[in-house]
């Protein structure tokens, strides 16, 4: 077998690094398109190195491609090396062609990642992956990350909103939350966070990485500031998406103490993605969680009308934002899993 590195500007290799993508991606999970060509490439070139070594972005993207004796690719591979942060750890996602497993494709372009991985001085590998409803407990990542060495440290469950949202379930609910945030403004926006909001979401990024729970994985606290949202913002847009934002201002300081964000891919509005939600600590418990989110979804309905579903990703031990989710009538949909393997 041969792997290579694949030139994010060679399209005719792209193309059949993202057809293994893709094709595996279909076969796991049918009808449910999740990876698109341009918002790979996008990500991909965000991630080569400058003239200095470093990346323009957040992380260090490569891509490799293996192809089989007889030359046909299949088995892809998207391996990530954070450089702002986390620097001791790598993300990758494997993909091998549903014709050509079980032929150790996946093992050997595992082998190359871990090669990769201590030549550039990192020790924790993480991976992840959906396992739809109907392969409940049986994805085949399972067995091969146990294989392997990896170990089940984080366990998420995806839930589903159906969309539109019944608009007296909304506002029931927002009456419900109301007297309890008394002193907070909503707002939300499209694509740019506002100016003035921009410090405080770049705050909020970084208590995200730290309050949202990681399980047993070792993610350590993001440094964040308004250029990381606003490349962040730019690399949405590149990615042929769009992503819409609701934040709750606590009016007398000024600051923005919540906000709740989703991302929809263009070529494919149906199904939107929850991003990040987060409340500040010391304003945790004024159902502004909720607020925000109540807020997001009456947007989304007006600005994105071609939607039809939010999915969401909690970790099972979430039990605050799994409330609010329940609250609002999302459904349980399946799990995502991440592994981790340290060196
Ligand atoms: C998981 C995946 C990458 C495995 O690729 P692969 O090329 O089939 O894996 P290999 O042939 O190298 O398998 C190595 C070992 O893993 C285990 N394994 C892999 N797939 C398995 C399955 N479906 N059932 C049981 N064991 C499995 C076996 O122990 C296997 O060794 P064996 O074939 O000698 O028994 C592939 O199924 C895939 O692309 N799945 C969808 C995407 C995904 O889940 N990616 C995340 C990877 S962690």
């Amino acid at each position: 077998v041969r792997i290579d590195d694949v030139d994010p500007h060679d399209e005719a290799t792209l193309a059949q690094w993202f057809a293994v993508v893709e094709a595996a991606e279909l076969h796991e999970r049918p009808g449910e398109p999740d990876s698109f060509l341009e918002e790979q490439r996008a990500l991909l070139l965000d991630g080569l190195p400058g003239p200095d070594g470093a990346p323009v972005g957040d992380e260090l993207r490569q891509a490799l491609l293996l192809r089989d004796d007889d030359g046909r690719a299949v088995a892809a591979a998207r391996f990530e090396l954070p450089v702002r942060d986390n620097e001791h750890s790598v993300w990758f996602r494997l993909s091998v062609h549903p014709d050509a497993r079980r032929r150790g494709h996946g093992s050997a372009l595992l082998a190359e990642i871990l090669r990769r991985t201590e030549h550039a001085g990192r020790r924790t590998l993480v991976v992840d992956c959906e396992e739809p409803a109907h392969l409940a407990g049986r994805a085949p990542a399972r067995a091969f990350a146990d294989r392997h060495g990896f170990a089940l440290e984080l366990e998420e469950v995806r839930r589903d909103l159906d969309l539109p949202v019944p608009p007296a379930r909304l506002k029931a609910l927002e009456a419900a939350c109301r007297p309890h945030a008394q002193g907070y403004v909503v707002r939300t926006w499209r694509d740019r966070c506002p100016d003035d909001l921009v410090d405080d979401r770049a705050v909020l990024g970084r208590q995200m990485s730290t309050d949202a729970p990681s399980g047993g994985l070792d993610w350590r606290e993001e440094e964040w500031d308004a250029a990381r949202v606003r490349h962040r913002e730019a690399l949405t847009a590149q990615q042929d998406r769009s992503y819409l934002g609701a934040a709750a201002v606590h009016a007398e300081s000024g600051r923005m103490v919540a906000f709740t964000e989703v991302g929809v891919q263009r070529a494919e509005p149906r199904r939107v993605h929850q991003w990040e939600t987060l409340v500040l600590p010391e304003h945790r418990g004024h159902r502004l969680g909720t607020l925000v989110k109540i807020a997001l979804v009456r947007d989304l309905v007006r600005k994105v009308p071609e939607a039809r579903l939010v999915s969401t990703c909690n970790a099972t031990t979430n039990a605050p934002m799994i409330a609010v989710n329940e609250a609002l009538g999302f459904r349980v949909n399946g799990a995502y899993l991440s592994w981790q393997r340290v060196l």
